[in-house]
C-alpha cells in the first residue's frame, strides 16, 4: 500500500486518479481548494485549502503530510485559456504560469524533503508544451506553462537523483473533462488507469522523461 500525495482531486483527471488509487487499497492524500460531494464520497483524506497558485500553500501541504513521506506525490491541477495572437489576456498568461508552471515546483518545494528512497515525483502535464511536437501554434499561456514545468521536472529529476527519487512528466491523453469542455478522445476514468500504469512501471533509469499515457516517449 502506497501513500500517495494528490493536487487538484476535487474533479477531472485528479478525481480518477484518487479513485483508482484508492480503489486498488493504496493511501490517498487528495487535496484541492474545495472539495466536491464525488471526492468525499471516494474515502480518501482530503485536504482542502490547497491554492498551487500562491506561495503560502507551501506550508499548508507541509501540514497536510504531517510526519508522513508519501511515496508518489502527483501533481495534477492546472488551467487553460486560449489566447490568440492580437488579443492576448496577459492576466491570463501569468495565471497559466503560476498554476500550471510554479504550482509543481511549490509542490516539490513543499514534499521533497520528506519524501524517501524509492520515491516517485511525477507532474500532469501536457504534449501542448512539447515544442517540437507544436505543429499549430496559438495557446500561447497553456504551451509557455507546460513546456516550463517540463523545465522543472528535468531539473528535479537531476536534483533528487542521488536521493533515489524518481520524477516525470506524464501526458495524460485528449481527455474529455470541463479543460476540453467535454471534447476529447478518452474519458477520465481511462486517462488515470493508464496514467498509474505509467507511475507503476516508473523507475530511477527513466526519471526526468516525458511520457504520453499511451507509453510513447514525447519529444521535448
Ligand atoms: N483534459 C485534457 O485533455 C488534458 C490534456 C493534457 C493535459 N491535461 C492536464 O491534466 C491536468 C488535469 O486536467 P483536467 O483535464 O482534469 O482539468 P479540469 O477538469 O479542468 O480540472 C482541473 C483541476 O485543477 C484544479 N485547479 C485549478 N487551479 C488550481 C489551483 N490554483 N490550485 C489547486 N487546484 C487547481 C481544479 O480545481 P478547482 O475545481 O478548484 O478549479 C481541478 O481539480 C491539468 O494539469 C491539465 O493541464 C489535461
Amino acid at each position: 500500500m502506497a501513500t500517495v500525495f494528490i493536487t487538484g482531486s476535487n474533479r477531472g483527471i485528479g478525481l480518477e486518479l484518487v479513485r483508482a488509487l484508492q480503489g486498488r487499497g493504496d493511501r490517498v492524500i487528495a487535496t484541492c481548494r474545495s472539495a466536491s460531494d464525488a471526492l468525499r464520497a471516494t474515502g480518501a483524506t482530503v485536504v482542502e485549502g490547497i491554492d498551487v497558485s500562491v506561495d503560502a500553500c507551501i506550508p499548508r501541504l507541509r501540514e497536510a503530510l504531517g510526519d508522513g513521506a508519501p511515496d508518489i506525490v502527483i501533481c495534477n491541477a492546472g488551467v487553460l485559456s486560449a489566447e490568440t495572437l492580437g488579443d492576448i489576456d496577459w492576466d491570463a498568461m501569468r495565471r497559466q504560469f503560476e498554476v500550471n508552471t510554479l504550482g509543481p515546483l511549490r509542490v516539490a518545494e513543499a514534499v521533497l524533503p520528506s519524501m524517501q528512497r524509492g520515491g516517485k515525483f511525477v507532474i500532469i502535464t501536457s504534449r501542448m508544451g512539447s515544442v517540437e511536437d507544436n505543429t499549430s501554434g496559438g495557446m500561447y499561456g497553456y504551451r509557455v506553462s507546460k513546456a516550463g514545468v517540463n523545465m522543472v521536472g528535468r531539473s528535479l529529476a537531476h536534483d533528487v537523483a542521488d536521493r533515489g527519487i524518481a520524477v516525470q512528466l506524464l501526458h495524460p491523453g485528449y481527455v474529455r473533462t470541463d479543460m476540453t469542455k467535454g471534447n476529447g478522445l478518452i474519458d477520465p476514468d481511462e486517462s488515470a488507469a493508464t496514467l498509474i500504469a505509467r507511475i507503476d512501471e516508473l523507475t530511477e533509469e527513466h526519471s526526468g522523461t516525458f511520457r504520453h499515457q499511451n507509453g510513447e516517449m514525447l519529444p521535448w
